[in-house]
């Protein structure tokens, strides 16, 4: 596989093209964003870590017949990926208040929200990626019906596998965001999931164990990713 030109360079990774039209090589590099770009820093080995553990919950996902754009580790930090027609949403999940949602609706952090909660945001830094809702995705074009159907029914399926995973490493997942796009007709999980993406709370202790202590300034960021990982069995090179 021939790594060529450089596609597209995100907050966290890198995209590029290679000598094989339909397959992209994703760098994740140690770059850490929070809140739409407007702090940034560099955190040792934060590349490495995400792209292996993207990788073990994207072959999880597709165990359980999930299907995603992961085709296989390539090095520590890159990840060969099929490439997809993104969609410009992001699909938030949410099984306990923490984040945005307090803020917005005024409810207290910690709050078991039953069954989870479903929200869509629009992809775009400039705006602060604003919430909206099924309608505005249709009157606009950024979906089509059925795939916002599918958006919603995937996510909820990923939730229910990755719940599972995470509570058997005594943590809670939170929340998380995901993102998709088209392949072949159909729509497949894009982007990552690491914990750049989603809150994971220490199951007793409700210690925070993923991007929220860069946010808040905690410390230790990529430390509490690596126990993440080690939780779930993972072995990670750095
Ligand atoms: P951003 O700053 O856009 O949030 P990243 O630094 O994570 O994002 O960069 C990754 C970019 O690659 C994102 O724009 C994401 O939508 C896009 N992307 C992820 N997976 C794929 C894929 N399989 N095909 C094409 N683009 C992808
Ligand atoms: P929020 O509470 O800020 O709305 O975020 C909900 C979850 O989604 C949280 O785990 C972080 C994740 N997320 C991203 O990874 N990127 C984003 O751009 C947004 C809006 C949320
Ligand atoms: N993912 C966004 C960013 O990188 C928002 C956040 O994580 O706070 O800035």
């Amino acid at each position: 596989m021939e790594k060529k030109e450089l596609l597209n360079t995100g907050k966290a990774k890198s995209v590029y093209a290679t000598d094989d039209a339909e397959k992209l090589i994703m760098h994740f590099r140690d770059d850490t964003s929070a809140f739409d770009g407007e702090k940034i820093e560099k955190l040792a080995h934060k590349g490495a870590v995400n792209n292996q553990f993207n990788a073990f919950i994207m072959q999880k996902l597709q165990d359980a017949g999930i299907e995603t754009h992961f085709e296989k580790l390539l090095s520590d930090d890159e990840s060969l990926v099929k490439k997809l027609d993104m969609l410009p949403i992001e699909c938030v999940v949410r099984n306990i208040a923490a984040g945005s949602i307090c803020k917005r609706l005024g409810v207290e952090d910690g709050l078991d929200l039953s069954p989870p909660t479903f929200e869509f945001f629009l992809k775009n830094d400039a705006l602060h990626d604003p919430m909206i809702n099924e309608y505005h995705i249709k009157s606009f074009g950024w979906a089509e019906p059925e795939e916002v159907e599918q958006m919603v029914d995937l996510s909820f399926r990923i939730n229910e596998i990755l719940k599972a995973l995470f509570l058997e490493g005594d943590m809670l997942l939170v929340d998380f965001k995901l993102e998709f796009g088209r392949y072949d007709g159909r729509l497949l999980l894009g982007d990552e999931f690491t914990p750049d993406g989603c809150r994971l709370w220490d199951v007793k202790t409700r210690e925070k164990l993923d991007k929220d202590r860069f946010r808040k300034g905690l410390g230790g960021v990529v430390e509490a990713y690596e126990e993440v990982a080690r939780r779930l069995g993972m072995d990670i090179h750095v």
